[in-house]
């Protein structure tokens, strides 16, 4: 069990690639904490199902009163904190459109869910990590800011930000034992997203890749429990690409 006991915060971990990577981390031993704005429960109740330890916290990662929250109740039950996993992000919903068309409202709510939410879950976590002195902190980013994706320049604006957010935070925290990196996935099989692609575009997508198949959320979860394990220890300001080889940096 590679992460026997660590305490690991999912930000978005109820549904998608976030439930993967909460179910993943329990097999591995880890007690979950699964924060989100939609029903934490079934997963909460599907990995004690599986012997696991979990807690469920509904959170809005954009509202800092929330994300506090969060620490507080992790520590509540658990005692520390030891992994977060900046997951939680506005993407499966969205609408592909041109730059032209997307509305200022809608580039302000992506900003303030997939950027600021990073900056203050880390806030948040971060006193906790400190006097552990040792930490990390998982942030997910994506192919398309790699690829340059047109449709979706405010998404793959603020998935450019989670890898300057990864390399600045590292810089600072290294001092205090705490590691930050990002996993970089490309278009994944993972629920909400799918009806936002036509069939043609999703083989296209396939095609581009050294390794030709679809990418499905299982895909990702060794990357993440790497990163959450003690096996990078040493790794740190670090943005892994995890798209079959759809994109090169
Ligand atoms: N699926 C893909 O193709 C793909 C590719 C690259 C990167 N990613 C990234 O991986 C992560 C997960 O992707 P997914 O496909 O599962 O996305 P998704 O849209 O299906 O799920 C996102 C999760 O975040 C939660 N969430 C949304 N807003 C929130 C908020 N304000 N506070 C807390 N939780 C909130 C949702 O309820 C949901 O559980 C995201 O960061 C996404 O950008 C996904």
């Amino acid at each position: 069990m590679r992460l026997e006991d660590k305490v690991v915060i999912v930000t978005g971990g109820a549904k998608g690639i976030g439930r993967a990577y909460s179910l993943g981390v329990a097999a591995e031993g880890a007690r979950v904490v699964v924060a989100d704005i939609v029903d934490p429960k079934p997963t909460v109740t599907e990995i004690e199902a599986r012997g696991g330890q979990a807690l469920g916290v509904e959170c809005d990662v954009s509202r800092e009163a929330d994300t506090l929250r969060l620490a507080t109740e992790t520590i509540a039950r658990f005692g520390r904190i030891d992994v977060l996993g900046n997951n939680a992000a506005l993407y499966g919903t969205l609408k592909r459109r041109s730059f032209m068309e997307i509305p200022v409202e809608e580039w302000d709510k992506v900003m303030a869910i997939n950027l600021r939410g990073l900056f203050l879950c880390a806030r948040a976590v971060f006193p906790a990590m400190k006097a552990q002195g040792k930490g990390t902190i998982i942030n997910i980013s994506s192919s398309t800011f790699f690829k340059g994706v047109p449709h979706y320049i405010h998404y793959t604006t603020s998935k450019g930000g989670v890898v300057g957010f990864t390399r600045s935070l590292a810089r600072e925290l290294g001092e205090f034992g705490i590691r930050v990196n990002a996993i970089a996935p490309g278009f994944t099989l993972s629920g909400e997203n799918e009806s936002n692609i036509s069939e043609e575009r999703k083989q296209e997508n396939v095609r581009s890749r050294m390794l030709k198949r679809a990418e499905v959320p299982q895909d990702l979860v060794g990357t993440f429990v790497f990163l959450a394990s003690d096996d990078s220890d040493f790794m740190t300001g670090q943005t892994l690409l995890v798209d079959g080889g759809g994109s090169v940096h």
